[in-house]
C-alpha cells in the first residue's frame, strides 16, 4: 500500500446495497479470445440481451479502451499486461457498484488472466471465445491478419505474438463451429442465473 494513503472502503456504501437497488448481482464476464474470434460481436449481443431483461450493464472492449484510458499502450507483453490491469481495475470498480460488466479483450497469456482474476476476485467469470486461428484469419474482418502476414503489424496475436488458450475458463463458446444465436444462448443460459436476483 502506498504511503500516506488512507482509503475509505469500509465506510462507503456496500456493493450489496447497490445490487439491492438494481435488483441484480454484479459479475465481471471476462471474454478471452483471438482477434476475429467474435468477442466483440458476442459481447455486444450479450449486453443487448441483458439490457432488454432489465439488467444494468457496462461493456469494456479492448479496442474501445485503447482509444481512451489505454491510448498510450501498444502490444508488447508489458503493455498488454498494463492494458489488462487497467481494464480489470475498471471492471472491479463497476462491479463494486452493482453493474454487470462485460469485458472483451484478447488477454492472451495465462499470467495476464490470473492477474485480472486476482484483481477482480470472486466476481470474475471467464469465457473462452474459442475459434481456431485459421478460421479467424480466413474471416479477417478487420484485414489485420493480412497486414500481420505481410509484416506490416508486428507482435500480432496468433502470428508473431503468443496466445495461450485458457485452461480453466468457466465457459467455452465454440464460435468457429456455431452461429451467433447459439453462442449467445449458451452464454445467457449460464450468465442469467448468476446476475438475476431471485
Ligand atoms: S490485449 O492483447 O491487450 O488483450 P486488446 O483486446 O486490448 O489486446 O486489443 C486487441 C485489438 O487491437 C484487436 O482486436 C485488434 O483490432 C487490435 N490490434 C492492433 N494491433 C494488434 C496486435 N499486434 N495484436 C493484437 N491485436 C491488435
Amino acid at each position: 500500500m502506498a504511503e500516506n494513503i488512507h482509503p475509505i472502503f469500509d465506510s462507503i456504501l456496500k456493493t450489496e446495497q447497490k445490487e439491492a437497488l438494481l435488483e441484480q448481482q454484479s459479475q465481471v464476464i471476462w471474454m478471452v479470445g483471438l482477434s476475429g474470434s467474435g468477442k466483440s460481436t458476442l459481447a455486444r449481443a450479450l449486453e443487448n440481451s441483458l439490457h432488454e431483461k432489465g439488467i444494468l450493464t457496462a461493456l469494456l472492449d479492448g479496442d474501445n479502451l485503447r482509444t481512451g484510458i489505454n491510448n498510450n499502450l501498444g502490444f508488447s507483453e508489458e503493455e498488454r499486461t498494463e492494458n489488462i490491469r487497467r481494464a480489470a481495475e475498471t471492471a472491479k470498480l463497476l462491479a463494486a457498484n452493482g453493474v454487470v460488466t462485460i469485458c472483451s479483450l484478447i488477454s492472451p497469456l495465462e499470467s495476464i488472466r490470473s492477474m485480472a482474476k486476482s484483481i477482480i476476485g470472486d466476481k470474475y467469470y471467464e469465457v473462452f471465445i474459442d475459434c481456431p486461428l485459421d478460421i479467424c484469419e480466413s474471416r479477417d474482418v478487420k484485414g489485420l491478419y493480412a497486414k500481420a502476414r505481410k509484416g506490416l503489424i508486428k507482435n500480432f496475436t496468433g502470428i508473431d505474438s503468443p496466445f495461450e488458450p485458457p485452461k480453466q475458463a468457466d465457459l467455452i463458446v465454440k464460435t468457429g463451429e456455431q452461429g451467433l444465436e447459439e453462442s449467445l444462448n449458451e452464454m445467457l443460459e449460464k450468465i442469467l442465473p448468476i446476475v438475476k436476483l431471485n
